[in-house]
């Protein structure tokens, strides 16, 4: 009795060995696998120096910690977490950042300097996926005063292409189901949606986001119904023009806060709002439109604590969105150009 126990458990030990020595073996070869810490013995310094350049820049600018939460959201919805969209357009080649979605992205510039301390430190090691990564984790961390650890070995893409963003991004004129469509489409969940919703706390919308809100709802109405007749007034101040009718150019630099109680501190605040229904982008005002969304607003809007880890957990979620091999992909030099030449693999479109 006794031997045939211990035998079936000296088996069962040994299996369970060759099963963890499977699973290591398999993480290193896993696709796209990340690690926190990667760049500890090749660049030491790189996520304190990604820290500094958005600290400093800032301090001079607060703009900066919306411009870099969304770069990195509209960067990981298309091909990944690989900073395609960082990438010029060049002759023939138009690149995410052409696409209607990507036209107010801003932040560039704190990418390239990080990334230009990073190189003169460590040549050739540090992908821009992965600087972006961390800036988006300093900016949460600024603008709302909490951490999360970001894993890194993400590798920079080599395509970047206009016409691949308007069908992975959602739209701000999306309903529940649109929305839950197209994060259910990068594995992540209904949940997920609302929780990421919340970098709607930081930053503005033009104007031209929410025109249709205002100016041209349906065939029945010119006015969403859901935003009230004394909000939509207020709003109509703030963007006085219906650019479906005017020449957009000459006004679309007009602006409102996307979180009317705390606009530059990233919270829970902005669950309240949409609650409120002053919610500015149709698409967060849908969420309470759905009985499960609205459900998880309200345990957002009364948890500041609960919304905390799961956005520092969905925000790595979202960061592991990796389709690039080890063996794909490249450290780019400069993260606005494909390295030995503009955009050579990319398709003209
Ligand atoms: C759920 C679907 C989403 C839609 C439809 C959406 C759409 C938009 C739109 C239309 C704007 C205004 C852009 C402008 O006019 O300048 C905006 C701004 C912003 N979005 Fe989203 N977004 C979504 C999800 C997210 C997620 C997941 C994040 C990050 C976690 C995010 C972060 C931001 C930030 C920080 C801004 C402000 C940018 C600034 O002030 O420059 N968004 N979004
Ligand atoms: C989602 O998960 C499936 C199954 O694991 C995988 O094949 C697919 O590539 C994933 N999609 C994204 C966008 O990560
Ligand atoms: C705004 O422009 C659209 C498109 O021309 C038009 O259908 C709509 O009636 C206009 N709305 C208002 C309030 O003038
Ligand atoms: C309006 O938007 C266009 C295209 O995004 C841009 O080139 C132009 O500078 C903007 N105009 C203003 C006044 O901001």
């Amino acid at each position: 009795m006794l031997t045939t126990r211990g035998t079936r458990g000296l088996q069962l030990l040994m299996l369970l060995l060759l099963l963890v020595a499977l699973l290591l073996q398999g993480a290193v070869t896993v696709v796209g696998a990340l690690k926190a810490g990667f760049y500890d013995k090749t660049c030491p310094g790189a996520e304190a120096m990604v820290q500094k350049v958005v600290n400093d820049a800032f301090d001079k600018d607060y703009t900066v910690a919306p411009g870099l939460l969304r770069l990195f959201f509209h960067d990981c919805f298309v091909r990944g977490c690989d900073a395609s969209v960082l990438i010029d357009s060049t002759a023939g080649n138009h690149a995410e950042k052409d696409a209607d979605h990507n036209k107010a992205l801003h932040g560039f510039e704190v990418v390239d300097a990080a990334k230009a301390d990073i190189e003169a430190a460590c040549p050739g090691v540090v992908s821009c996926a992965d600087i972006l990564a961390f800036a988006a984790r300093e900016s949460v961390a600024l603008a709302g005063n909490f951490f999360y650890a970001v894993p890194g070995g993400r590798r920079d893409g080599v395509i970047s292409r206009e016409v691949e963003v308007e069908f992975n991004l959602p739209a701000s004129n999306f309903n529940a189901a649109q929305l839950i469509e197209r994060f259910v489409a990068k594995n992540l969940t209904a949940d997920d949606l609302v929780t990421l919703t919340g970098g709607h706390s930081l930053g503005v919308a033009h104007c031209t986001a929410i025109t249709d809100r205002l100016y041209a709802y349906s065939r029945t109405s010119d006015t969403d119904p859901t935003l009230g007749p004394a909000y939509a007034a207020l709003l109509r101040k703030s963007c006085p023009v219906n650019h479906t009718t005017a020449a957009v150019a000459a006004t679309n630099s007009s602006a409102v806060w996307l979180d009317l109680l705390t606009p530059e501190k990233l919270d829970n605040q902005f669950y309240a709002t949409v609650q409120m229904g002053f919610a500015v982008l149709g698409s967060d005002q849908a969420l309470m439109a759905d009985p499960d969304l609205k459900a998880a607003v309200a345990a957002y809007a009364s948890d500041a604590k609960l919304w905390v880890a799961k956005f520092s957990r969905a925000m790595v979620k979202l960061g592991n969105m990796v389709e690039l091999t080890e063996e794909e992909g490249e450290i780019r030099m400069q993260c606005r150009v494909v390295n030995g030449g503009n955009n050579r693999l990319v398709a003209s479109n």
